[in-house]
């Protein structure tokens, strides 16, 4: 490459106003880029704060349905579901998880009906449903992977029919879209998208999450027996060329900003739609060093999600959403 040398050459020079800075930017951040996820709870017109991510709340589904059409209104092309299931309905085996009448599978018929053409993404794992908030099936105190996986492929037939549009299978079992894509097409669905969490992490940015969708005080030990290991770059390549090769459409790096190169290497190494997950904890950073006027919120926001894009992500799932919306569209 030839870069030139100075003075011919002066990279100020298009640096010098917007309007050229504009011009040569190479990487750019849209609405249509982003996923928001909602947090459902049960009931009727009522939200409640999610203490450790300010300005997130756990909505009934009516309100749900609001933030739905306010996502589309927005331009937002697709809002992913979390179920806070009760914990009277938590059990050992996650059961509700597998009940078609489930908050989640509720929340997505709802909104079928009454905000069509968005994406709706739903959750494929355990960890809100068991009591013990592990995202699988516990055999003599170990996460056993093939008996969740038949949990997981029912729970993706329920909320297939229930009328979610992208699977999102967050457990990182091994093997489960393979079963999950088998499933689809056993039953002849040839339009129901897999969007694997192909590189999850075992990270400590979660923990806002679990307080959200309320499993953190059940989770005992961590997740590392099946999330990937921070220290690993090349599993991820692993990770995602088997979930390409089962049958996903897309895959998710999680978490976002400290994960980067890994969304680099992804997208770039294997040329396939790669998602980055901006996580609670990432969320929550922002907003509590905002709050604290150590950070400008705004600015903070719009730069960690166009780095996303400079690092070859060809969306964001993120919690500043409709903010980050009306904010590109002057609203
Ligand atoms: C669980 C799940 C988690 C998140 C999405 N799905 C948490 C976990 O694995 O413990 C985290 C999302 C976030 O932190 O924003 N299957």
């Amino acid at each position: 490459m030839n870069t030139g040398s100075f003075p011919s050459s002066r990279p100020r020079r298009s640096r010098k106003s917007t309007w050229s800075r504009d011009l040569v930017r190479e990487n750019n951040l849209s609405v249509k880029d982003l996923i928001w996820p909602l947090f459902v709870q049960e009931g009727t017109n009522h939200a409640v704060d999610v203490n450790s991510m300010p300005g997130v709340q756990r909505q009934t589904i009516d309100l749900v349905i609001e933030r739905a059409a306010e996502a589309k209104e927005l331009g937002i092309p697709a809002i992913a579901i979390f179920p806070q299931t009760p914990e009277a309905l938590k059990s050992e085996n996650g059961d509700e998880g597998l009940n078609p009448e489930n908050l989640v599978c509720q929340t997505v018929r709802a909104i079928k009906s009454q905000v069509p053409d968005i994406g709706i993404i739903s959750d494929v794992a355990l960890d809100p449903y068991t009591s013990h908030g592990q995202d699988g099936l516990i055999v003599n105190g170990y996460v056993d992977n093939d008996l969740t996986l038949e949990t997981l492929v029912k729970q993706s037939q329920i909320q297939i029919d229930a009328g979610c549009d992208i699977l999102a299978p967050s457990d990182m079992m091994d093997g489960r879209v393979a079963v999950i894509r088998q499933m689809l097409e056993d039953s002849d669905n040839h339009k129901a998208q897999i969007m694997s969490y192909a590189a999850k992490y075992a990270s400590a940015f979660y923990g806002p999450f679990r307080d959200a969708v309320g499993s953190r005080g059940n989770l005992k030990g961590g997740k590392d027996t099946y999330q990937m290991d921070p220290g690993n770059s090349d599993e991820a390549i692993r990770e995602v060329m088997m979930d390409i090769d089962e049958g996903a459409d897309s895959v998710i790096v999680k978490p976002g900003m400290p994960y980067l190169d890994i969304i680099d290497r992804v997208s770039r190494e294997l040329n396939f739609p790669t998602f980055a997950y901006q996580v609670s904890g990432e969320y929550s950073m922002i907003h509590a060093a905002s709050a604290n006027g150590w950070l400008d919120l705004d600015k903070t926001m719009m730069e960690s999600l166009l780095c996303f894009k400079r690092a070859g992500a060809c969306g964001i799932w993120t919690y500043f959403a409709p903010v980050v919306a009306k904010k590109l569209q002057n609203i």
